[in-house]
């Protein structure tokens, strides 16, 4: 086996240097990943963006990541589900709270991964496309299912459709792209928000409607469009969605809201330590915006959760699932290229214009940030 490498974090604001890393044996129940592609997260921004402000058990130097798509290249004691060679995408949990971030952070060569939270790929889904699902997945899966989120009906290819709406503010992130499908697959008719570019592309991940969030009457073409349907919650993603996700429910009747971002973006505060104007003012703007949304959503009796990204006991639950839903569609047939969102700054992937069975539609990955190329040696033979 070759040696590893890790693009390391080695302080608090700096920038990323790639270095050698120590070679980590998996454990009872792991499996290590011959990295082929990484995904970059917001989450690994506002790490490196604002040092200790979050995740400050980590240490130094640390090693971000968490999406991963590659090869297993060995397996620990008492894994069933994967053997040496397999195509596998897995959730890497290195930054949270008692893992191991040098051993389980994304972005090295060699990466430990739990066999409950990796994937069988689809033949035909290239490393760079699934390396984008993971941790959206699971957030999406997370805010949609679990018990103290909207606690929706569990995906389902049997059941009838529900008769009822969700509303995913943000639809055309990658989380909102993969939270329409699931609610979607669950049986839930979807209504989103999206710039007027991604459209047809939300209607064709299962939106019935697709509103711009920029647009001062979206709220109100929300509540009407939701008309006649009991409306099951609102999951609320990308800065400043919580209050609008509160106001929908409130107007529809619906009691349960999921807020997955901040109201204002943490990558808006200032690369350096020490207090400052930006960053007294941000997190004051975040504050008195959190108190409001939650004492609008506590005068309506919602529940207006917020999710963080550490890892529950259901969310694990939810990723196997989602796991099992994609390779169950995967032995259906050959698998899609994902047609990719144009995003604001007008960056855009291949778009494919082949018709796909529905069973396909279910777990397309949507195009965030490029995903970056592990450090050293990517498509190189080890
Ligand atoms: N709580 C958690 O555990 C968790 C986990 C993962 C992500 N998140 C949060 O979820 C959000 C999305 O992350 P991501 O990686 O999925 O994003 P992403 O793929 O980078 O999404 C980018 C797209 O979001 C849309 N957008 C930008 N600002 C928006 C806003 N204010 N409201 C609605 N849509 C907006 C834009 O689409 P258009 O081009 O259509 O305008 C943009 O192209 C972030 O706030 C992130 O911090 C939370």
């Amino acid at each position: 086996m070759s040696s590893n490498a890790a693009a390391w974090l080695p302080s608090a604001r700096a920038d990323l240097v790639v270095g050698p890393a120590a070679m980590h044996e998996p454990g009872p129940g792991e499996i290590l990943v011959r990295s082929r592609a990484v995904a970059v997260n917001p989450l690994d921004d506002v790490k490196q963006w604002t040092g200790d402000l979050m995740y400050r058990w980590l240490g130094y130097p640390a090693v971000l990541g968490e999406d991963v798509a590659g090869e297993v290249a060995a397996v620990g004691p008492g894994v069933t589900r994967f053997a040496v060679g397999d195509r596998v995408a897995a959730y890497a949990v290195g930054m949270e709270r008692g893992r191991r971030h040098e051993a389980e952070g994304a972005f090295q060569l060699y990466v430990v991964v739990r066999e409950d939270l990796a994937t069988p790929l689809p033949d035909g889904l290239p490393y760079e496309q699934a390396a984008v699902l993971p941790l959206a997945v699971s957030t999406a899966a997370t805010a949609l299912f679990q018990d103290d989120q909207l606690a929706l009906r569990s995906l389902s290819a049997d059941e009838p459709p529900t008769g009822e709406t969700v509303v995913v503010w943000g639809g055309s992130t990658s989380v909102g792209s993969n939270a329409i499908q699931l609610a979607v697959a669950a049986g839930y008719r979807v209504i989103t928000t999206a710039s007027p570019h991604n459209e047809a592309r939300m209607r064709e991940l299962g939106a019935e409607l697709v509103v711009d969030y920029r647009d001062p009457a979206a709220v109100a073409a929300i509540v009407s469009g939701v008309e006649g349907s009991p409306l099951a919650g609102v999951v609320a993603i990308g800065a400043g969605s919580g209050d609008a996700a509160v106001r929908i429910a409130a107007a529809a009747g619906a009691r349960r809201v999921a807020l997955l971002s901040p109201p204002v973006a943490f990558t808006t505060l200032p690369r350096r330590s020490g207090p400052s104007i930006a960053f007294l003012r941000t997190m004051t703007t975040i504050g008195l915006a959190q108190l409001a949304t939650q004492a609008r959503a506590r005068r309506h009796g919602i529940a207006a959760r917020v999710r963080l990204g550490e890892l529950s006991h259901d969310q694990q639950r939810r990723t196997h699932a989602v796991g099992a839903v994609l390779a169950r569609g995967s032995r259906r047939g050959p698998a899609c290229l994902c047609p990719r969102v144009r995003n604001r700054r007008g960056r855009s992937g291949e778009h494919s214009t082949r018709a796909e069975p529905a069973s396909h539609r279910r777990l397309r990955p949507k195009a965030r940030r490029p995903p970056v190329a592990p450090p050293v040696g990517v498509g190189g033979r080890d």
